[in-house]
């Protein structure tokens, strides 16, 4: 059995593990796995609009959205019952995180889900670039046969600069050394170089000795605009640039400029500086109609293969989550992972503001129950803690009202 309740009086137990609310189409592996824990699951196509979600939040322990459900701090206010929240999807902006965060809610992403996906479409377009594929194939389509040779060139032994070595980066650097490509990259953290890939000391260096470059960093102060007319100026003549990261990342403006010119081979680019919040004609952007670009909307990460790894990987952290109380890979509460529970023993689960005396508060209280704490496990951040306590099988009403007196508590839950 778990029993929930946020702080005030004393609230009905729960039976284990509740209903699961799964909005926008998620992938149905998650529903596979939350209905084989347990969970009563009811799926909605689409999302929802801020009053309906909270109508539909009565009695839902865990919600899941993609990226197009907004969940506000009314919302969450509202919703008592909500234990976690899954953002099946890369961000988690949609969000009120601290809203959530001050009301005991994890809420789980699965930031890495669709890295193959970017790498692969990276790859392919490189190729593609290379063999001046996308501008034949328009030409092609308007009735124009042009077959030539000229300016075509294979991949292998073309030097690829990957700046940014992280998940993507360095599965694209694996992928493009299986082409016979030479890999190097720039990255400001000291990344270890997969197979035959070498790091070089700065970006102009990579800029210089590279014949593609592509941008795997995110957006940051320090990688606004860390391609624009400078980095076009060091770039080799006839260089190809992939931007499949973020939009804040080139100008384009001055790309325009350098693939008209002849500065520039190629470029491909999916993200943009600013994107349509839906799907529709009216696009533009400084690249539109420009030979040599391949324009693709933000669809780097989006395949079957990498909705199924979201959906298994946020699937399991909810549930790692509800059953368990391991908040790994929450994005808003601190981090605490746990061995699992021993057979016999109930698990606290105790979101509270990060201030002094709390924990001892609760130890009193335990101890005057008579209550035995067998593990202790913290982990806080500025304003808040959680700490899991593995203790003697007892009186779970009880000892969660105990608890949720405590002022400065967020929200106490047990698992027994
Ligand atoms: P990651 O966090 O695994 O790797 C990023 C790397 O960039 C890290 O190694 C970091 O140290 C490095 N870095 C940060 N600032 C840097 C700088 N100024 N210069 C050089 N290196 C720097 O991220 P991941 O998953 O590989 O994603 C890379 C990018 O791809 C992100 O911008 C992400 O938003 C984007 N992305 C785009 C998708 C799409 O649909 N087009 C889908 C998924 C991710």
């Amino acid at each position: 059995m778990t029993a929930m309740k946020t702080p005030g009086p004393a609230g009905p137990a729960t039976p284990a593990p509740g209903r699961a609310l799964l909005l926008e189409g998620i992938h149905h592996s998650a529903i596979e796995a939350l209905e084989s824990a347990g969970f009563a699951v009811e799926t909605l196509p689409g999302a929802l609009e801020p009053d309906d979600l909270q109508d539909a939040l009565a009695g839902v322990t865990v919600l899941g959205i993609r990226s197009r459900t907004r969940l506000d701090a009314d919302c969450l206010r509202e919703s008592d019952d909500l234990t976690a929240v899954g953002c099946f999807c890369i961000g988690t902006n949609h969000v009120d995180l601290d809203a959530a965060a001050t009301r005991g809610v994890p809420v789980f992403n699965s930031p890495f889900g669709n890295t193959r996906s970017v790498a692969e479409l990276t790859l392919a377009e490189i190729v593609l670039l290379h063999r001046r594929v996308v501008d034949r194939s328009t030409e092609l389509h308007r009735g124009e046969w042009r077959k030539s040779a000229s300016g075509c060139r294979e991949v292998r032994g073309r030097t690829l600069g990957i700046v940014g070595y992280g998940h993507i980066g360095s599965q694209l650097s694996v992928l493009a050394e299986g082409l016979g490509m030479q890999v190097l990259f720039h990255d400001v953290a000291h990344r270890l170089p997969l197979g035959n890939a070498f790091a070089v000391g700065s970006l102009d260096e990579l800029l210089e000795r590279s014949d593609v470059v592509s941008l795997h960093v995110p957006a940051t102060p320090l990688t606004e605009g860390m391609i624009g007319p400078a980095a076009f100026g060091r770039m080799r003549p006839g260089a190809i640039l992939v931007n499949n990261a973020r939009g804040s990342l080139v100008d384009l403006d001055a790309a325009a400029e350098a693939l008209r010119s002849g500065r520039l081979g190629g470029i491909a680019v999916d993200v943009y500086p600013s994107e349509p919040e839906s799907n529709g004609p009216g696009f533009s952007c400084p690249l539109s109609g420009v030979p040599g670009a391949i324009l693709t909307p933000h669809i780097g990460g989006s395949t079957e293969e990498a909705q199924e790894t979201i959906a298994r990987d946020v699937a399991e952290k909810l549930l790692r989550f509800v059953l368990g109380g391991s908040s790994r890979g929450a994005v808003n509460v601190p981090e605490v992972d746990l061995p699992r529970r021993v057979e016999g023993r109930h698990r606290i689960l105790h979101f509270h503001r990060n201030v002094p005396g709390v924990l001892g508060r609760m130890h009193t209280m335990l101890a005057a129950r008579g209550i035995n704490i067998h593990a202790e496990y913290l982990q806080s951040d500025f304003e808040r803690s959680y700490v899991i306590l593995d203790v003697d099988a007892s009186d779970a009403a009880m000892v969660q009202a105990d608890l949720a007196s405590i002022p400065e508590t967020l929200r106490v839950r047990l698992i027994c």
